[in-house]
């Protein structure tokens, strides 16, 4: 079953994997979030009931098929005026039986003071990273933020924290704790990620930036028989991750022309991967 993009439903995939006894590791996905986007066949606006009901059963048909210590990575966000998806479908995940082991807060855009940097840096005035598309309202801030949520069976899926790891501010703390081995400490569960800037049309509405699986991957830990699922494979950003760091995968899509423009997102990123 690995190394392919299925057009196929996902809760139909995964009865059949479970059938078959299939396993994966990681699950890694980001779902429709019922908010309207423009897919080319998927349509993002049905009853909220439904919605939900229908994402417990991504829950509930998850389980069986994720390893015991497995991950289940869940990219979602909501809107200004319907901002409790996310919490929403939290509890879709809760009720099928996962424990929330983290939660992770994607950053798209972030700013900085300079009086906040540190007087070490080399910044010189105040300063914003990051895709900014500001809203017209008096009432709302712009959105900058989308939620992960690292499911897990047990709370006890051990992670390579340092993988992602970053550099102390303070090198002193480097000497200061036995577990300090190193100038690399915790990223934490807040992650700027941006988007790449895009120069052609968007093939896709809705992808993710392929750091977002690949941090997830990392975090959980790469081993080279490691097999990750993305039930909502989209443009195929999960499975370019995976090819990237020499993992497998296997992916599912309903719509015919995501599934050809993520196998010819596959076949580019094997090509880049052959020549680095
Ligand atoms: C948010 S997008 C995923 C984008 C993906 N993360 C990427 O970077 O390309 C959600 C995708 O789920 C697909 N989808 C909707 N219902 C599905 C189903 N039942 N089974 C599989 N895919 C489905 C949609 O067509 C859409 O491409």
């Amino acid at each position: 079953m690995v190394d392919n993009i299925y057009h196929e439903d996902c809760l139909k995939f995964m009865r059949r994997a479970c059938r078959q006894k299939f396993f994966v590791d990681v699950i890694v996905t980001s779902p429709p979030y019922n908010i309207d986007k423009g897919y080319s066949m998927y349509n993002d606006k049905i009853s909220r009931r439904q919605y939900l009901k229908w994402m417990n059963k991504v829950a509930n048909l998850s389980m069986p098929i994720l390893r015991d210590n497995g991950s289940f990575f869940l990219n979602i966000g909501g809107t200004l005026l319907d901002p409790l998806i996310p919490f929403q479908v939290l509890q879709e995940f809760l009720k099928a039986g996962y424990k929330l082991q983290n939660t992770i807060h994607w950053i798209k855009s972030i700013s900085f003071d300079k009086v906040d940097v540190g007087k070490n840096s080399q910044v010189r005035d105040n300063f914003s990273v990051g895709h900014f598309k500001p809203i017209i309202s008096n009432r709302f801030l712009t959105d900058l933020h989308e939620f992960i949520f690292h499911f897990s069976k047990t709370l006890k899926t051990p992670l390579d924290k340092l993988s992602i790891g970053v550099p102390y501010q303070d090198k002193t703390n480097i000497g200061r704790w036995k577990s300090t081995k190193q100038d690399k400490r915790d990223r934490g569960n807040v992650w700027f990620i941006p988007y790449a800037t895009i120069q052609k049309g968007r093939p896709h509405p809705a992808v993710f930036p392929e750091k977002l699986p690949k941090f997830c991957l990392m975090l959980h830990g790469i081993r080279p028989d490691l097999v990750v699922y993305d039930p909502f494979i989209g443009a195929g950003t999960t499975a370019s991750a995976c090819i990237n760091l020499d993992v497998k995968y296997v992916g599912t899509e309903i719509d015919e022309q995501y599934v050809r423009i993520a196998r010819d997102n596959v076949i580019a990123s094997r090509q880049s991967a052959k020549e680095m």
